[in-house]
């Protein structure tokens, strides 16, 4: 039985999650990870985002960075983002858990306590010793505003690798590789919603949900009576759990579904 409550004359669903990867983006332009589009200079990137092609050659896995932060400033959100913001604020508990290191989601209206961002995000540059961080803009401001010793200092580092100003060490982007820990913080918020009964609707959409932990995530938060859809062109581990197959690109599946769940 599917649980909805009546709040001004529209029906909400109680919980719903929803889980996303990197097709969910594809429509913005993003490549995603394993797809046609994803190889860079022939190089493929389940080898490029690792700490041991960092140690190797930190300037070319900056460098690959770099483009794809370019091309996520220069990309806007589609219509499965901006479906996934409506769904939030129309439902009562809801949570968001992105593999997406991009800003999209954000930037279609979901707010940071609905939002877990599993794998990081690539617009913050941290220290690959010490605690320090920052948040690059994600749109350059004017060249008048420039002019603080660290965006200066970066300004002209640009082509190489930054150094932390606080401690001198290889600075990295603010993302999970492949054999690094989630972060404790962001999983205890997974933890905890899931922890708060079991879900009406789970979306499970443009992943290849090949991390055992987006299936143990969406198994746990169906449960026994919760639909689990899975939006997604192609079949993945999770397809033969889900209650629901929608084997269409994210941006034309999910603004539909948000439809039928809201009537
Ligand atoms: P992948 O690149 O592995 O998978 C993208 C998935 O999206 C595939 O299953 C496609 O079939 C599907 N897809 C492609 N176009 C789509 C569209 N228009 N609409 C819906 N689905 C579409 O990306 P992820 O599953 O997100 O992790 O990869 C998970 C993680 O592996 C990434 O976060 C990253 C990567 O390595 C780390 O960096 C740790």
């Amino acid at each position: 039985m599917i649980w909805k409550i009546a709040v001004s004359s529209r029906f909400y669903f109680v919980r719903v999650l929803v889980l996303t990867g990197a097709g969910v983006s594809a429509e913005s332009g993003i490549p995603t990870f394993r797809g046609k589009d994803g190889y860079w200079r022939n190089l493929d990137p389940a080898k490029l985002a690792t700490s041991e092609a960092f140690a190797r050659d930190p300037q070319l896995v900056w460098d690959w960075y770099r483009e794809r932060r370019e091309r996520i400033r220069n990309a806007r959100p589609n219509a499965a983002h901006e479906a996934v913001a409506r769904l939030a604020q129309g439902t009562g508990e809801f949570l968001l858990v992105t593999q997406n290191v991009d800003d999209l989601h954000a930037r279609a209206g979901i707010t940071a306590e609905k939002m877990v961002r599993i794998h990081g995000d690539i617009f913050v540059t941290r220290c690959s010793r010490c605690e320090f961080e920052r948040h690059e803009y994600e749109h350059p401001p004017p060249p008048r505003l420039r002019r603080t010793s660290e965006q200066e200092q970066e300004q002209e580092h640009e082509d190489v690798v930054p150094r932390c100003p606080k401690c001198r060490a290889l600075m990295r982007p603010g993302v999970v590789w492949f054999g690094e820990q989630l972060s404790r913080n962001e999983l205890e918020r997974v933890e905890n919603f899931l922890d708060g009964g079991a879900c009406d609707v789970v979306i499970v959409a443009g992943t290849t949900a090949t991390f055992g932990y987006i299936i143990d995530w969406a198994l746990r938060a169906s449960g026994d009576r919760g639909q689990l859809i899975e939006v997604n062109p192609e079949e993945t581990p999770l397809s033969r759990f889900a209650t629901r197959l929608v084997r269409e690109p994210a941006a034309i599946a999910l603004p539909r579904i948000v439809d039928e769940l809201a009537n």
